[in-house]
């Protein structure tokens, strides 16, 4: 299982785009509507990550527009980090779902690990291309896409530093690092409040990076 194969041989994020939307490098484009690629300019310093596309990005075949993106966009706004210096992906460009036992409702449901390294060359040649100054991993999935298995969020969100030596090599680039959570677990918190100023508190550096 792998996206290699779907790769195109020369062009920009365009060629990127339209070559990953026959992507069927692993089995989640089956029941996915459309891949949903990364958005945003090549010449963006910041490259965030999330996890995987969920129901309203699968459905608009664009990333972060759903509840968890309007955070984002509120988060960013506030922390003065303008979005359009941000290059928005995902570690997984399909949506990974079951279907609810009764209904119609598709439930997110988290990438699996061969499915992630499946889609990984989509991440390197996004990062090739953009050639970002600062990776920002939103989440546990993707920092341990970009960091490797055995980096904890929890021990260190919010730290910005150089590029982490757990970074495997098929990722390229000299770009520093700063992982946090994930929009949705804001969403998802008992005191969303706290959970949201802890967020920004994690944004800020990155804003004073973009300045700097
Ligand atoms: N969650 C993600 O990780 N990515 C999206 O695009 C939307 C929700």
């Amino acid at each position: 299982m792998s996206a290699t194969a779907f790769l195109p041989t020369k062009g920009g994020l365009d060629a990127l785009r339209a070559a990953a939307a026959d992507c069927q490098g692993c089995d989640l484009y089956r029941d996915a509507t459309q891949t949903v690629f990364g958005e945003g300019r090549a010449s963006a310093r910041v490259v965030m990550l999330g996890e995987q596309p969920g129901d309203r990005e699968d459905l608009a075949g664009e990333p972060f527009v759903g509840p968890a993106g309007r955070l984002l966009d509120r988060v960013l706004a506030e922390a003065g980090i303008d979005r359009s210096t941000v290059y928005l992906t995902n570690a997984v460009k399909h949506f990974s779902f079951r279907r609810a036992e009764r209904g119609v409702r598709r439930i997110h449901q988290r990438p699996k690990s061969g499915q992630i390294a499946a889609c990984r060359p989509w991440l390197a040649q996004e990062l090739s291309t953009v050639g970002p100054d600062l990776v920002v991993c939103l989440g546990a999935t993707a920092a341990q896409a970009v960091a490797g298995s055995r980096f904890r969020l929890t021990d260190h969100r919010g730290e910005l530093v150089p590029r982490p030596d757990s970074v495997a090599d098929d990722l390229p680039g000299d770009w520093s690092f700063l992982a946090t959570v994930h929009p949705s677990a804001v969403l998802r918190a008992p005191d969303r409040n706290r959970a949201y100023q802890d967020l920004l508190a994690d944004l800020r550096p990155v804003a004073e990076f973009l300045a700097g």
